[in-house]
């Protein structure tokens, strides 16, 4: 697999610069990260627009905008198990056809010096196909090689982060940003959250873009398939890490793949010193009217079909291609689109953030 190998060099090229040294804990998360085999794959985007059937189902549009992925059955209302994306959707944005989930998260927007905004576009990540931006979606096993996890029950979905959220008092450590300094993402910088990720937008240029990554709680309580906040039925592990294979708590005992989502900001066309604030601050805010990074979040809503990803987690699938799951070219995927249901403007300069979402510090 091309992106795994590539990782694996830069490991291995950071093992022969450290030599014997003892490698620290971000070493060794950076080491076991490009080995382990996990699922790796494209969902091009499938429309952007103010949607949001978890946080205020039915209700078109909602206050913030969104980028979707995934099936195209999404709509503002999508009932737990009534609604069900692996049977009311034709097409999906992913590369494997059998998933009909939704993944969703904000976007990005460049807030110019007169007060305009641009929204950000979005690159494919490295080792990947499409053209419509969108985001890459990894399923993880936990990297012992034979834990097993149980894949989501239709209907389940869950959130993470919270988008109103402005500083670091209840950090969520699974939220990061990475500035890359070229394209080609060298040096790499190991698993999300660790080196120089930054819970926080960066405040500098980046010369490859920013990374966002979003990585979900891994233990679910083994019966709801949502809770009020959305967040209640699922845990993180109670000690170590999913990775390490931490247990789970004993109110939720049920070991789930770590879901993770990463998206590629290409803020290339907007590094430019006489586009950015005089003062050189952060020129970026997401979509909730966020310029600190703070509030970013992400959305789960199950779609696989019938026992998909459950085979392709115990056939220990890695990357893009699993003998045990059916794919679709990059073409067919990026064909998957969906119309905006909550019709306006999102591109060009706009004079307010969709929604007129203000721009707030806190
Ligand atoms: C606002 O600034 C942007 C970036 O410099 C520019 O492209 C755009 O034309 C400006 N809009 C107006 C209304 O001046």
């Amino acid at each position: 697999m091309k992106w795994n190998s590539l990782a694996l060099a830069l490991a291995l090229s950071a093992q022969n610069v450290y030599g014997a040294a003892t490698p620290d804990a971000d070493e060794i998360a950076k080491r076991q990260f490009a080995q382990a085999a996990m699922m790796r794959f494209e969902c091009s985007q499938l429309v952007i627009e103010r949607l949001d059937p978890l946080v205020q189902p039915g209700v078109t549009p909602s206050s913030h905008l969104h980028q979707i992925a995934g099936g195209n059955s999404f709509t503002a209302d999508m009932k737990p198990v009534d609604y069900d994306p692996s049977k009311l959707s034709t097409c999906t944005s992913c590369t494997f056809s059998e998933d009909f989930s939704n993944y969703w998260t904000a976007n990005l927007y460049f807030k110019a010096r007169n007060g305009t905004f641009r929204r950000v576009p979005q690159m494919v990540n490295l080792g990947l196909q499409g053209k419509n931006g969108g985001l890459t979606v990894y399923y993880i096993p936990p990297y012992d090689g034979k834990t097993k996890v149980t894949a989501f029950k239709p209907g389940f979905r869950m959130i993470v982060g919270d988008p109103m959220l402005r500083t670091g008092k209840n950090e969520q450590k699974q939220l990061c940003h990475r500035c890359f300094s070229n394209v080609a993402q060298n040096p790499f910088g190991g698993a999300p959250c660790t080196g120089d990720d930054t819970y926080t937008l960066p405040t500098k240029m980046c010369g490859g873009g920013i990374r966002a990554t979003i990585t979900f709680p891994t233990c679910w309580d083994g019966k709801n398939l949502d809770s009020p906040d959305h967040k209640s039925h699922i845990a993180y592990p109670s000690s170590g890490s999913f990775e390490s294979t931490g247990p789970c708590p004993s109110s939720h005992p049920v070991r789930l793949p770590q879901v993770m989502y990463e998206v590629m900001w290409d803020t290339r066309p907007f590094n430019d010193k006489s586009l950015w604030p005089e003062d050189g601050s952060n020129p970026f805010v997401y979509s909730m009217g966020d310029p600190t990074g703070y509030g970013w979040h992400g959305d789960y809503l199950f779609g696989w079909k019938g026992d998909a990803l459950q085979k392709a987690l115990d056939a220990r699938c890695s990357g893009d291609k699993c003998s045990a799951l059916k794919t679709q070219s990059a073409a067919d995927a990026n064909k998957c689109m969906k119309s905006q249901d909550a019709k306006e403007p999102v591109e060009g300069w706009l004079t307010e953030l969709p929604g007129g979402m203000p721009v707030t510090y806190e």
